[in-house]
């Protein structure tokens, strides 16, 4: 997200607006304890139910939930955008903002990421073809990729050194600063830098004016490094934002009215040079509001091509409601296990795949073919939920008559009244109980009246921030173990990963960097509401720390696991060999034990 007004001028601002005062202008506001309390403006109010802290400034409804800081208040009372509240603010602060000044600033930044990234993909496309590259050249080769494509996709190779770049870059004149910036180097524990990409073939990830932003870097060869490194992100390259390929097939996707979404880098690759252009991939992660709304510049119609196991299905479907949500027509792909694009139309051949593609089921028919394998139909129950869960994707389709079509379906699958699953619609959508992927938080009202239960997962989620907000120490700490895929709440993710970025960057974080850091509403409101409870004085932290570390790793762990016995028990009933997965089985139970035993704090873990 990129804001015309410079953070510091934000927190200026917010630190200079008497939060009291402001809100003192709409409602009365009566002292109490450490801060004031008052009926709260944003719902029915009997009892005085909304906090204000002038301590943090910030303020909270424990009635509604809402909650925030003083620019929170204005969007959410007079409507207004973070901007203009800003602004507005500014003005009767007496604080001029300098915008342009600072757009030119970020711009410049940008301007020699973009600089630095573009010198290095020519630096690794050049070494592809040099005598240094003959192994990576070879390894291209030996994967089918032709010279066309090395140049369309501009792909190259990283030294197998560990000061190639730096090297090249002090003769080039490049910036280190900017270089570290990038994430192509990596800061040394005892100072200096080292490359971060040693001996890889390279991927440019470009946008759709061909700049560079980042890069992927597939090993060679099969040592225990990870497969993919990629470049971290930086102020040009948000990987949830764009989608890898998109600047060389969206001419195909336009004309072809249509969009197939695949995982990997060198799928997208090897389905391009067969000639299926119109491909994205989304390299690894899940998919994101964002970038279904990027596709839907090209179009609005796009097919899921994801691996046939669960991990991969399970994407699929969650991705295909990001699709629905909106307003996008989604067909989903599987190919048979153990294949990926890649492979399957290097062995199978263009046409046998694009048959493949033309039996792309719709979501409701995929979702029922996968659950069936999975719930017990033959009960009430499994089928409630397999019903169910189709609903959730139909609840979330745009189009009416497209909405009926799907409910049809599914009534004639289940032998169900039409009607029965028509009220059911209603239901979920009047009980919120279906929570809407989209890009920008329009609907932050619904999404704070809704209140949740609570698990325990949850909880522990919640600890981790109010112990960072409490002592930011901590953070070293957090970013030893703790991965974002760790966190399940959206929110609470982004904001560790917010705070990660701040711990990189700077010496020591301060509480008040990480409010100035916060824009978003919903993140601000929830940063409230933590901040409204204290942990007692005697509360052994460290233990808390830990339990909630060992807790929210054992929980990814175990829905792997869990997807494992899934893909086992699969296997098996087909007579399959399910060998490889339950060597991984093993595997995951063995570092599920390593969690529980906590040994994973006492080791040390190396810088990568
Ligand atoms: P190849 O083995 O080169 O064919 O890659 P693939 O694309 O078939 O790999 P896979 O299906 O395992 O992964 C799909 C995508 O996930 C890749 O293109 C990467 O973007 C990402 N990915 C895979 N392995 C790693 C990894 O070890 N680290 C990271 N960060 N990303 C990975
Ligand atoms: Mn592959």
């Amino acid at each position: 997200m990129s804001y015309k007004i410079p953070a510091d001028k934000i927190a200026q601002v917010r630190e200079t607006t008497d939060i009291v005062a402001l809100i003192s202008n709409y409602l009365t506001l009566k002292k109490s304890g450490k801060g004031y309390v008052g009926l709260c403006p944003f719902h029915t109010d009997s009892a005085p139910s909304f906090h204000v802290n002038p301590n943090n400034q910030l303020y909270y409804c424990f009635g509604c939930q809402k909650g925030g800081n003083v620019f929170n208040f204005l969007m959410e009372m007079e409507k207004m955008s973070f901007t203009e509240a800003v602004e507005f603010l500014a003005e009767k602060a007496g604080i001029s903002l300098p915008k342009t000044k600072v757009d030119d600033r970020l711009e410049k930044e940008k301007e020699a990421l973009y600089f630095v990234n573009r010198w290095a993909a020519n630096l690794f496309y050049k070494n592809l073809i040099s005598p240094h590259g003959k192994d990576a050249l070879q390894y291209v080769q030996g994967r089918g990729i032709n010279q066309e494509m090395i140049k369309t996709f501009g792909l190259g190779y990283s030294l197998n050194e560990w000061d190639g770049l730096i090297k090249q870059a002090q003769k080039d004149s490049v910036s280190q600063q900017v270089l570290f910036k990038s994430g192509l180097i990596i800061k040394k524990n005892g100072g200096g830098y080292y490359d971060r990409f040693r001996g890889r073939f390279m991927i440019p990830i470009v946008d759709l004016y061909k700049k560079v932003l980042g890069f992927g870097g597939r090993k060679l060869v099969d040592d225990d490094s990870p497969k993919y490194i990629n470049s971290p992100e930086t102020p040009i390259y948000q990987k949830g934002r764009i989608l890898f390929g998109l600047y060389q097939s969206r001419e195909a996707i336009k004309q072809q009215d249509q969009a197939i979404f695949v995982e990997g880098y060198t799928d997208l690759i090897s389905l391009f040079q067969a000639g299926i252009k119109n491909v994205v991939a989304t390299s690894g992660t899940a998919l994101t509001p964002a970038q279904a709304k990027l596709i839907k510049r090209f179009t609005e119609n796009v097919t899921l091509l994801y691996d046939a196991d669960t991990s991969g299905s399970l994407a699929a479907m969650r991705g295909a409601d990001i699709f629905l949500d909106a307003g996008l027509e989604v067909k989903i792909v599987t190919l048979p296990p153990g294949h990926d694009p890649d492979s399957y139309v290097r062995e199978r051949g263009v046409d046998y795949f694009k048959q493949t593609l033309s039996r792309a089921k719709s979501i409701i028919q995929f979702k029922i073919d996968t659950l069936s394998k999975k719930l017990d139909t033959t009960s009430t129950q499994g089928k409630t939920q397999l019903v169910n869960a189709t609903l959730e994707s139909i609840v979330r389709i745009k189009d009416n008559i497209k909405q009926n079509l799907a409910l049809k379906e599914v009534a004639e699958h289940f032998g169900l009244d039409e009607r029965a699953l028509l009220g059911q619609i209603h239901h979920i959508k009047n009980n919120g109980q279906y929570r809407a992927f989209t890009p920008e938080k329009i609907d932050s009202k619904k999404e704070l009246h809704k209140v949740r239960q609570k698990s325990k997962y949850d909880i522990a989620e919640e600890d981790l921030v109010r112990l960072v907000l409490e002592d930011s120490g901590w953070l070293s700490l957090l970013m030893k173990h703790l991965e974002l895929e760790d966190i399940s709440d959206p929110e609470i993710r982004s904001l560790f990963s917010m705070m990660f970025n701040l711990a990189q960057s700077n010496e020591k974080v301060t509480r008040q960097m990480i409010f100035n850091e916060i824009i978003d509403p919903q993140v601000s409101a929830l940063v409230a509401q933590l901040v409204t409870t204290r942990y007692g004085e005697s509360l052994d932290r460290t233990k808390l720390i830990e339990d909630c570390l060992v807790l929210l790793k054992r929980r990814r762990l175990e829905i792997i696991l869990s997807n494992l016995e899934n893909e086992i028990k699969i296997a098996q009933d087909k007579e399959l060999d399910a060998s490889d997965y339950t060597r991984k089985y093993l595997v995951c139970k063995a570092e599920i034990k390593r969690i529980a035993s906590k040994d994973f704090l006492r080791e040390s873990v190396s810088d990568e």
